[in-house]
């Protein structure tokens, strides 16, 4: 017996039963043959403050957090970084051995590092993106695109208050339109993005007339179940690359296991499985 602590990391949450985190990181674990547990934790808002003081002290080297404690935990947190600051969520933290808490947020990375994988000739600076909804996951795109110099976000939401309010937030590279003429943002848009929860199984498809969308246009959905959306269904049959949302879950969990466990772990046709069957 060796007194080496073993990693323990998990994912914060309230519900916590469907996140699909544990079955990542466990695939990975036992696929890189690494000694760690990976914990899913039902925590209250209430509760929040007290977990996290409590976490490292009992050896967690980190968390991952989902709703509805994304935005919360920066107000918890020792130190949030530039992304997380301006995303304004957090879904990574850190715990430094002095128990200081890092914050990050690597959503925008797994955004684009799917695109980047799974569409190897895709260029943000390519051209315009439309991008469509207005929540935690738009704010985490839209960082990621500017980032990686898009030249144009066209915006549109059903609520138009806050697509106005993120065009104030993000500055001039967002473009505001109407919910009900979401087609004319597609006139030679280069990647096309749904971050609304439509197209998720249960709830109605996202639908938007491709009839202006260039075939040369990459299409991209952040919904994962199903794999194949109504959007991308349409957008593969009009002969544009369609790239699956499941991708970015899988790698904006890349940095944090690479941080918690110490091994950069692989993204590939196996653990994509192993995370669908969970
Ligand atoms: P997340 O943090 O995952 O992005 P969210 O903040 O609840 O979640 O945002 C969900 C997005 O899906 C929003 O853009 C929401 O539009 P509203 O801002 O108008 O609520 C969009 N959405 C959810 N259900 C919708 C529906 N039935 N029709 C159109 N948009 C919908």
């Amino acid at each position: 017996m060796t007194d080496e602590k073993i990693p323990v990391a998990g994912v914060i949450g309230a519900p916590i039963a469907h996140s699909k985190s544990p079955a990542l990181h466990g695939y990975w674990l036992k696929r890189h043959g690494l000694r760690g547990h990976y914990v899913p934790l039902h925590v209250e808002q209430s509760d929040l403050a007290q977990v996290l003081r409590t976490l490292p002290r009992m050896g967690f080297r980190g968390v991952n957090v989902t709703i509805p404690h994304k935005q919360s935990v920066l107000d918890l947190a020792d130190h949030v970084t530039d992304r997380a600051a301006l995303i304004g969520a957090a879904n990574t933290l850190t715990f430094r051995d002095d128990g200081r808490i890092h914050a990050d947020n690597t959503d925008g990375f797994g955004f684009i590092e799917n695109l980047r994988q799974n569409a190897p000739d895709w260029r943000a600076s390519d051209g315009p993106a439309a991008l469509f909804g207005a929540g935690g996951a738009a704010r985490a795109v839209i960082t990621a695109l500017i980032d990686a110099g898009v030249p144009e976000i066209r915006i549109t939401n059903r609520t138009r208050t806050r697509t106005e309010a993120l065009r104030k937030e993000f500055g001039a590279k967002l473009t505001v339109y109407d919910w009900v003429q979401a087609g004319n943002t597609l006139d030679d848009a280069a990647t096309v993005i749904n971050t609304t929860s439509l197209g998720m199984t249960g709830k109605a498809d996202f639908r938007v007339p491709l009839d202006g969308l260039s075939r040369d246009a990459l299409v991209t959905d952040i919904v994962y179940t199903p794999l194949e959306t109504a959007l991308l269904e349409h957008a593969r049959m009009r002969g544009c690359r369609t790239v699956d949302g499941l991708g970015m879950l899988l790698y904006q969990a890349v940095p944090a296991f690479e941080r918690w466990f110490g091994e950069r772990p692989e993204v590939d046709e196996d653990v994509r499985q192993a995370v669908l069957s969970a």
